[in-house]
């Protein structure tokens, strides 16, 4: 298994000036432990490879069905879990290597909101004390300086600050989901990392809770780092997307590029699942239902790792990993050998032929 990159330097890298984050071939594999002697028997690798690039000022969402590494990989950028290889760069300095007490300063300015706000409370403190712990840990004001800014974030967040006194349990999961979000502003910060801030709740308190984000956004110019398999959500809210399936991005572009015309044949499968917009369109996509079971990221496939669920898969998709790189005539970046813009109404239909070909195929050998 690759070793993490030597103390990578923390001089300033090279950075396009509207990059706020960058990061560069990030691996997170995880032990698997057994026996005894709890002897490590193999890796999960959760994240396995993943290049972006966030700009100042937008939300870049990450969508994926449920264990393609989503969290993994919003943890690792922010350093919750160190990165195995790659590097993570933040405004412009390699924060990769960075010990706890390096990571002090860093950590002011990038905070994340986490996937469920009934766990990621600590139902023994009270609203005051969670929303002024980064403060506190920070060194940052003291008494009634301390209070006054707890107030503040509540009413920033469209809690009152007769709420202060309060534990978590007495709150819905909108609210605390509110109180989530004032603790990430507490400190300020410059990017925000927000996983599934909205799947726990209720459809009617998501729009609430995806309008108030909006808000701070411009509010405070944050950039957001926003993780969901809600797809819907995602278009709602991202300037640009990454799709992600086993540890890997497979397709990355503007919010138009990925929901007018995805190319990768999970984008597409994705997306056929999903209302369509126009009403004279409406009830007519058909949806594509993707065979088999997400394989275990602990034994991916050769190749290309969506080739075992894939309508379009040939001999070289086992053979060669494509990589992720723009396609032919400006297009964005897709990861697949054959990645191509279908017309969604006549996907289902490409893909049930492929199927019945492959099949013919194959009776017609054995
Ligand atoms: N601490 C850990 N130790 C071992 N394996 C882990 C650990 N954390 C995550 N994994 C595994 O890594 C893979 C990716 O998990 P992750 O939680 O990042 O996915 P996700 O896309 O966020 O899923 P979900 O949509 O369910 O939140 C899964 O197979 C998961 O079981
Ligand atoms: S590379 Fe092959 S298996 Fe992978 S998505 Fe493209 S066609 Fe499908
Ligand atoms: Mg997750």
């Amino acid at each position: 298994m690759t070793e993490a990159p030597q103390a990578a330097s923390v001089a300033q890298a090279e950075t396009p000036s509207d990059e706020i984050l960058r990061v560069e071939g990030l691996v997170k594999h995880f032990p698997i432990k057994a026996g005894v002697f709890k002897r490590t028997v193999g890796w999960v690798r959760a994240v396995d490879g993943v290049d972006l690039s966030v700009k100042t000022g937008e939300t870049f969402g990450i969508v994926g069905e449920s264990g393609c590494g989503k969290t993994t990989l919003g943890r690792t950028i922010i350093k919750l879990i160190e990165p195995t290889a790659g590097r993570i760069i933040f405004e412009g300095r390699d924060i990769t290597n960075l010990k706890r007490k390096e990571m002090r300063p860093v950590r002011r300015d990038i905070q994340i909101v986490f996937q469920d706000p009934y766990a990621s409370l600590n139902p023994r403190m009270t609203v005051r004390e969670i929303v002024g712990e980064p403060l506190h840990v920070h060194g940052l004001s003291k008494g009634a300086e301390r209070r006054r800014r707890v107030e503040e974030l509540l009413r920033t967040v469209g809690l009152s600050p007769e709420h202060a006194n309060r534990f978590p349990h007495e709150f819905s999961g909108g609210q605390r989901q509110r109180i989530g979000v004032a603790r990430a502003l507490a400190l300020n910060p410059r990017l925000i990392v927000l996983d599934e801030p909205v799947s726990a709740l209720d459809v009617s308190i998501q729009a609430q809770v995806v309008n108030l984000l909006d808000e701070l956004q411009q509010q405070f110019g944050l950039t957001y780092l926003f993780i969901a398999h809600d797809l819907s959500v995602v278009r709602h809210v991202s300037d640009r997307v990454g799709v992600m399936y086993l540890g890997k991005l497979v397709e990355v572009g503007t919010r138009e590029e990925i929901y007018r015309t995805p190319m990768h044949p999970y984008t597409q499968a994705l997306l056929s699942a999903v209302p369509i917009d126009s009403p004279n369109q409406r009830g007519k996509r058909e949806r594509i239902v993707l065979q088999g079971d997400v394989p275990s990221p602990a034994n991916p496939p050769s190749g290309c790792r969506f080739r075992t669920r894939c309508w379009k898969a040939q001999e070289i998709c086992a053979e060669e990993d494509p990589a992720l790189v723009p396609r032919a005539g400006g297009a964005h970046p897709v990861a697949c050998h054959f990645a191509e813009v279908m017309d969604p109404l006549r996907l289902a239909e490409a893909a049930a032929a492929q199927r019945a070909a492959a099949q013919a195929t194959s009776q017609a050998t054995s």
